[in-house]
């Protein structure tokens, strides 16, 4: 109803509701706080006013008052804070069984690319009623996904992974904006998000089939010698990558990390950042690899089952160990 004026967007996910419901109790309260302000400004004025040369009867206070505008405001703050972090965390914490789509945002358009390697351009295809989780990369300066109908947005910085997640509850095409000035043409960085039903989401599915993008992973594993160290065999050189993804790692050090999906990005473009315990700092920094490559590689380390690790062909040959050797030279893609 309110989306026919304009100037609210419809409640097209699942937190649609809960966000505005929220909204309109903080500028509820604000509008009704700011009226009795105004109003008893208006109405001491004129009931206090100076009249003549009479002396006003000195006032030294009065705690209870004094208690009642402090507890007052207290707790409808209070209310503010707890029901926003319960909003908050319900909009920032997805569901296990989240579709995951990669976005990388570059000046000034939207990539967006499936699990089974569809790919498309500020356009991205959803099924309705299931949850959607989004890993956001960018290749240049921040940008900021943001889908009005669905109350949600996240900024896309270089660099590092930010994540972002929706369901979608009705079939339609809504708005996608790029909510961060990212230059001359920032504001032609606009797209839709296509939230099908299941079937008719599946079929678009099957008609843009590509390789997956774990497979394509899997090629550039191979392209840029990932192989030769990550064998997974006694020789190996570089840690068996097979079913690291969200266990811990232990480091050289002593320290632990989660081995998720910022931990995989920056183990690839600044391997001697983070070094797992027994092993040399001999790789070579993969820095400038494209967002979508590093995409790919990541897909496929989140998807290596044990025993999974291609097997080295013989061309494999382990990179030097300077730190400041460019990228490995592709090898072409067979
Ligand atoms: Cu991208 Cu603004």
């Amino acid at each position: 109803m309110l989306a026919d004026v304009g100037l609210f967007p419809e409640q097209a996910s699942t937190v649609a509701p809960a966000v505005d419901r929220l909204y309109f109790f903080i500028i509820g309260t604000t509008v009704a706080v700011s009226t009795i302000v105004a109003v008893l400004v208006i109405y001491f004025a004129i009931r206090y006013r100076r009249r003549g040369a009479e002396i006003p009867e000195e006032i030294h206070g009065s705690t209870p008052l004094e208690i009642a505008w402090s507890v007052v405001p207290l707790g409808i703050v209070a209310v503010m804070f707890i029901w926003s972090a319960r909003v908050y965390l319900n909009i920032v914490v997805p569901p296990d069984d989240a579709i995951e789509v990669y976005v990388t945002g570059r000046q000034w358009m939207w990539k967006l690319q499936h699990p089974d390697g569809q790919r498309e351009i500020n356009e991205l295809h959803v099924p309705v009623g299931r949850p959607v989780r989004l890993i956001l990369g960018s290749e240049d300066v921040i940008h900021s996904f943001y889908v009005p109908a669905f109350r949600t947005k996240q900024d896309a910085v270089p660099g590092r992974y930010t994540f972002l997640w929706f369901q979608a509850t009705k079939p339609g095409r809504f708005r996608l904006y790029c909510a961060e000035y990212c230059g001359t043409d920032h504001s032609k960085m606009i797209g839709w998000i296509v939230a099908q039903e299941p079937a008719e989401y599946q079929r678009w599915l099957s008609s843009q089939a590509d390789r997956s993008l774990a497979l394509r992973g899997r090629q550039r594993f191979l392209q840029y010698q990932c192989i030769a160290c990550h064998s997974a065999d006694a020789a190996a050189k570089g840690p068996n990558l097979e079913a690291i993804f969200n266990k811990p790692v232990a480091l050289e050090g002593g320290r632990t990390v989660l081995a998720d999906e910022n931990y995989i990005r920056e183990s690839i473009v600044n391997p001697r950042a983070k070094i797992v315990a027994g092993f040399e700092p001999i790789m070579p920094t993969f820095q400038g690899m494209p967002e979508d490559e590093l995409l790919e590689l990541v897909a496929f380390i989140k998807a290596l089952r044990p025993g999974e690790t291609p097997p080295r062909n013989e061309e494999s040959t382990p990179p030097q160990s300077d730190p400041k050797s460019p990228i490995p030279k592709p090898y072409p893609i067979p």
